[in-house]
């Protein structure tokens, strides 16, 4: 009886102790860890998110300064993700992504899906194509195959101009695929937002591009989930970031070089 009374002691202190180590390892964790950012990225888009293979594989670019610099001021850890641009937004609306950021311009498809920051970054569209194409403007493009990246803004402007010009439109999930075809005439012309064309234009001087809609049709901003009360916080820092100068020498690292 004895015995039995010890036994049973024994294993409720046992018990005691085991679960309340547990406990304490697990608090340690999350202080040692922070809160963690789930970010979702196309890197596919230089300068505002690729990864430069020659150096290493890690995701680099306007857009990662930035979040790194927004999510420090708030106190979290960013954990970037590569994926399709086209899944981004979805992502963020299922849960498997706590942001997305990757140029992602403010449209109202995607505004019934999530919630943006304000506007961090204003582009033009560019119709790409070879020089000696003769292509100039989107009314050249009859008979033509279009390219542009699946799920963006300029699949849309492609399909919009598709309404009055007589094109073929192929979509591709990465950028530099896009570029590629272009280069060995399997398309024609590409619609690609002028700062992340630059790159191309210089190190390919057989491509030229050609300004089609104006920057104040589209600007980049972070999706969050709808509702999600980070987004005050979030243009906070950016709001911070305009006025400190934190944002302009980014712009100077990533478009002035
Ligand atoms: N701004 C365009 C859009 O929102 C294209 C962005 C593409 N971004 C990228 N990382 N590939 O649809």
């Amino acid at each position: 009886m004895k015995k039995l009374l010890m036994l049973v002691v024994v294993s409720i202190v046992f018990v005691v102790v085991a679960t309340g180590c547990g406990k304490k390892e697990e608090a340690a964790g999350n202080a040692k860890d922070g809160k963690v950012l789930t970010v979702g990225t196309s890197a596919d888009f230089q300068p505002f998110e690729y990864i430069d293979t020659a150096k290493s594989d890690e995701i680099i670019g306007f857009d990662v300064d930035l979040i790194n610099h927004i999510a420090k001021e708030l106190g979290y850890k960013v954990q970037m993700k590569d994926m399709p641009f086209e899944s981004l937004v979805t992502s963020v609306k299922s849960g498997t992504l706590d942001v997305a950021l990757a140029g992602i311009s403010v449209d109202e498809e995607r505004l019934k899906e999530v919630d943006f920051t304000d506007v961090y970054f204003h582009a033009n569209n560019l119709l790409i194509v070879n020089k000696e194409s003769g292509i100039k403007k989107p009314e050249d493009l009859k008979g033509k195959k279009v390219g542009a990246q699946t799920g963006s803004v300029q699949e849309t402007k492609g399909k919009e101009l598709k309404e009055t010009i007589d094109f073929t439109l192929e979509t591709r999930d990465r950028v530099p695929d896009l570029i590629q075809e272009l280069k060995s005439d399997r398309l024609d012309a590409v619609i690609l937002e002028e700062v992340a064309s630059g790159g191309y234009l210089k190190k390919f001087a057989e491509l030229e591009g050609n300004i089609i809609s104006e920057k104040d049709e589209s600007g980049f901003a972070i999706a969050l989930p709808k509702g999600d009360d980070k987004i005050q916080e979030f243009n906070r820092v950016l709001k911070k970031m305009k006025e400190d100068g934190t944002y302009d020498k980014l712009v100077e690292k990533w478009f002035n070089s």
